[in-house]
C-alpha cells in the first residue's frame, strides 16, 4: 500500500484525478466509482480534463459501488443520479455504460446477483476510486461486514444515515438499506485508490492503514490488496503514526516507481 499525503483536499483530488487520467491514457477501460463528497473535487478535476487535455471517458465501462434501495435511478439522492451529475454530464461518459445496481428491484438478491455477473462480465474494474465512511466503511459495507463479502443488501448503520442527512435534509429521509458491492467484489479491482481529507477521517484512516486487518473497519481489507493507493490531506493524515516514512518514499522515489 501506497499513502501520498497531500496539503490540502484540492490538491488530493488532483493526485487521484491524475492517477485515473494516467491510467486511462494506457488503456484502462472499466473504472469503479464511488459517491459520498470526497471523490466530487475528483470528478471536476477529471472533467476539467476531459474539456482542457483530451481526456476522454467515450471506451469506459464505469461500475457504481452501490444504490440505496427504494431510490429509482431517477431521484436526485440516488447514487446513479450524484454520477450521472458529475461525470456523465460533464465529461463524454456514456450513460448506457454506467453500471450500477437497481434500488428499485423486486428481488434484491437477484438484483445483487446479477450485478455481480455483469462485472464479471464487463470487468474486471482496472481502478476503483473509493471513499471511506468515519467508521471505516468503503462502499456501504458497515463494519462487521466479510471480508470474503460480494455484493448483497446491507443494513446501514444510523451513524451513517446520519451522516448521508447532508446529502437529504434529514436522517429520516435517509433509506435504511442499499445493495453494495462487498469487501471481496471490491478487492478485485486491479488497482484500488482511496481519497478521504478532512480531520473527521483522521481516525478511519489511520485504522484502515495502520490498525489491524478486520472486519471491525472494512477499509483495512485495503491491506491485503497487491495494489492500493491511500491519498490523503494534511488532516486526515494526522493520526498516522509512519507520516514521517510515508514523506519519505514520496522524496526518494526512484524514477521510474509508479503509484
Ligand atoms: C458513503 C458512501 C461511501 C463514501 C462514504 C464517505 O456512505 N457509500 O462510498 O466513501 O460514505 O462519504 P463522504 O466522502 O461524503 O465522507
Amino acid at each position: 500500500m501506497e499513502v501520498l499525503i497531500r496539503p490540502d483536499a484540492d490538491d488530493a483530488a488532483r493526485t487521484v484525478a491524475g492517477i485515473v487520467h494516467r491510467a486511462l491514457a494506457e488503456g484502462v477501460t472499466t473504472l469503479g466509482l464511488a459517491t459520498g463528497s470526497s471523490p466530487l473535487g475528483v470528478y471536476r478535476d477529471l472533467a476539467r480534463r476531459h474539456r482542457h487535455e483530451s481526456l476522454s471517458f467515450a471506451d469506459v465501462h464505469a461500475f457504481l459501488l452501490a444504490e440505496y434501495l427504494g431510490l429509482p435511478p431517477t431521484h436526485p439522492r440516488s447514487c446513479a443520479q450524484v454520477i450521472r451529475r458529475e461525470l456523465v454530464g460533464s465529461a463524454d461518459l456514456d450513460p448506457a455504460r454506467l453500471h450500477l445496481p437497481s434500488g428499485t428491484a423486486a428481488d434484491p438478491a437477484a438484483e445483487a446477483r446479477r450485478f455481480e455477473h455483469c462485472l464479471t462480465e464487463a470487468g474486471p474494474v482496472g481502478l476503483q476510486i473509493l471513499g471511506i465512511g468515519v467508521n471505516g466503511h468503503i462502499g456501504f459495507n458497515e463494519p462487521g461486514s466479510s471480508l470474503a463479502s460480494r455484493t448483497r443488501l446491507k443494513t446501514l448503520t444510523d451513524d451513517t444515515r446520519r451522516d448521508n442527512a447532508r446529502f437529504f435534509g434529514s436522517v429520516d429521509d435517509v433509506p435504511r438499506h442499499v445493495i453494495t458491492q462487498g469487501l471481496a467484489t471490491i478487492g478485485e479491482a486491479s488497482h484500488l485508490v482511496l481519497i478521504a481529507t478532512g480531520p473527521h477521517k483522521a481516525r478511519a484512516v489511520a485504522a484502515a492503514v495502520e490498525g489491524p486487518v478486520t472486519a471491525a473497519c472494512p477499509a483495512s481489507v485495503l491491506q491485503l490488496h497487491g495494489h492500493a493507493t491511500v491519498v490523503v490531506d494534511e488532516l486526515a493524515a494526522s493520526q498516522l503514526e509512519q507520516q514521517a516514512y510515508y514523506r519519505c518514499i514520496a522524496r526518494h522515489k526512484p524514477a521510474g516507481q509508479r503509484y
